[in-house]
């Protein structure tokens, strides 16, 4: 492999930022970005307006545009690094794709609301990235608003997530209050100072030494004191920082800060991105394939349809996991088993497309899919016929029963809700016993069903009615072969089967799933179905 490939590759950063809705990701994303000179000012990566927006609007943009606002991949360079940050749609937009987008990160990074703590869809996706080993880095924002007690939030990271943390800085007082942070490793002390919301990139630094004697009359004699007694507390009891583990992310190292007045961005991405890892190798058929191998390969992780009824194509996003992607080179989808070009591969932006010539691996690009690409395909260089590891299918959190209204096109509404499960949006379902005559719809943001009805309706001609179920959880029976009937406790539950006819369950609550299992010795259920 020549040194310039390997140091393309070496350069990589691709992670993705995890956060409960309004925690402030967008902002934190976007301050990345005002560092890496990639944009001139804040507020033009995605306005609170589009990621926001309702159902109708969301329709609007997609039509026009063609292409759904809220897949977008970030790529910056910033000190040598070239850094891409996966999108993970967060609002009404959170779906299946939002878990899957984990599966094409080598990190993930977690915004914790300071005055919140651990919120409910920071513990989803937290599990996704735990079930996939890769580090993960925790970002205590809004620490400029009035804060809940530090080692509180470390503990119940610790307690609720289960990941050992480690904090790299720690902070001085919040809300109005808010002094500073103290970095662990220089013993120095920075002084917060805001930034106006959409300007320069950085505030005039100001340091102190934590011995400095005019810190006291900076920070206060009360701050000063417990500051004190605080980095105490940390250094006896709090973990070491060891990369070994952060790299098998069971410690989480932490860092404190305010987004959206620019403090703690600069420490935290510098600190962050020696910390963590440039592309990972990934497993497939034939073992691990790492990504200085000289051969081209990558797998698709998501696919997005066009909403625009005059271009029926879809966009495949595909991960790079080895190699450069040369794009006048043939390649292989091992699936179909067919040599072919990727036609117009593209680097897609919140805001606009880009074609690329070329690619390296740990970048994303979108490809044009003619509809041979499913989720979990790998392509790859001809002669190559390993196939990467499949990407896990998540449970769906909604259900509904769907209800053709037109007997007569059954043909096509099976078609259309076929095909738009292929893509990953939604999951499909039958009868345990009826079978195909009933079709339940699970997804995991109910805003796909929405998208789910205009699409029949607009795409394939097909009236739907949509009668909502009253579940919440799925669980995938581990032992295909059980028969549901035969199980005791069950009437709460609804039984169904995937299209493979692989049993599941519905229920409405945790508490049923619980008195299933007490009932009934030996049925192991899981939460999520590898592919
Ligand atoms: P999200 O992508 O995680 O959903 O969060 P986003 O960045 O959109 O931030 C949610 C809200 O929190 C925004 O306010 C944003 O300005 C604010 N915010 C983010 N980081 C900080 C911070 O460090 N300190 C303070 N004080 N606020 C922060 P909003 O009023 O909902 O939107 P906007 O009108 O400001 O755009």
């Amino acid at each position: 492999m020549s040194d310039q490939l390997r140091n393309e590759i070496e350069r990589r950063r691709t992670f993705a930022i995890i956060s409960h809705p309004d925690a402030g990701k967008t902002t934190l994303t976007e301050k990345f970005l005002l560092y890496g000179g990639a944009i001139n000012t804040a507020g033009s990566v995605k306005g609170k307006a589009n990621s926001k927006y309702a159902v109708s609007d969301w329709m609007q943009i997609e039509k026009d545009r063609g292409i759904s606002v809220t897949s977008s991949v970030l790529q910056f360079n910033y000190d040598g690094y070239c850094i891409n940050i996966l999108d993970t749609p967060g609002h009404q937009d959170f779906s299946e794709d939002t878990y899957r987008t984990l599966m094409a990160a080598d990190s993930a990074v977690m915004v914790i609301d300071a005055s919140k703590g651990v919120e409910a869809q920071t513990i989803k996706l937290f599990k996704v990235c735990v079930m996939r080993h890769i580090p993960i880095f925790t970002f205590i924002n809004k620490m400029d608003l009035e804060a809940r007690d530090s080692f509180e939030l470390l503990d119940e990271i610790e307690k609720v997530l289960g990941i050992r943390t480690c904090p790299i800085n720690w902070p001085i007082g919040s809300g109005k209050r808010f002094k500073g942070v103290y970095d662990r490793e220089t013993k120095n002390v920075s002084k917060f100072t805001a930034v106006s919301v959409g300007g320069a990139k950085s505030a005039a630094k100001e340091e102190f030494s934590v011995d400095d004697p005019n810190l006291k009359e900076e920070i206060g004699d009360e701050l000063y004191e417990q500051l004190f007694e605080e980095i105490e507390l940390l250094d006896g009891a709090s973990d070491e920082f060891d990369q070994e583990l952060v790299d098998k992310g069971e410690l989480s190292p932490v860092f404190f800060g305010s987004a959206l007045t620019t403090f703690g961005i600069e420490t935290f991405l510098e600190h962050f991105l020696k910390m963590t890892q440039s592309p990972l190798p990934r497993e497939s058929n034939e073992g691990a394939i790492d990504p200085m191998n000289d051969f081209f390969s990558g797998f698709v992780f998501k696919i997005q349809a066009n909403m625009n009824k005059a271009h029926h194509d879809r966009i495949a996003f595909m991960r790079i996991c080895s190699g450069k992607f040369d794009a006048t080179k043939d390649v292989y989808h091992v699936q179909s088993k067919r040599k072919m070009k990727l036609s117009q591969p593209q680097q897609i932006m919140a805001q606009d497309r880009k074609i690329i010539e070329e690619a390296y691996a740990g970048d994303v690009i979108g490809i044009f899919d003619p509809g041979i690409f499913s989720i979990g395909d790998t392509i790859t260089v001809p002669g190559k016929k390993f196939e990467y590891e499949g990407i896990p299918t998540f449970a769906p959190e909604h259900f509904c029963r769907l209800v053709p209204l037109d007997s007569m096109k059954k043909k096509q509404f099976m078609k259309g809700v076929t095909q738009i499960a292929q893509e990953g949006a939604i999951q499909i379902f039958q009868d345990y016993l009826l079978g195909m005559s009933e079709i339940i719809v699970g997804v995991v943001g109910v805003l796909q069903f929405d998208v789910l009805k205009y699409r029949l309706e607009n795409e394939y001609g097909c009236d739907v009615r949509m009668e909502p179920l009253p579940y919440n959880y799925i669980r995938w029976v581990k032992d295909p072969t059980t028969d549901l009937n035969k199980l005791s406790r069950i009437s709460d539950c609804k039984k169904v089967k995937d299209m493979k006819d692989n049993p599941l369950l519905l229920f409405a609550n945790e508490w049923s799933i619980r008195i299933l299992l007490e009932h009934n010795e030996g049925l192991e259920l899981t939460d999520f179905r590898k592919n």
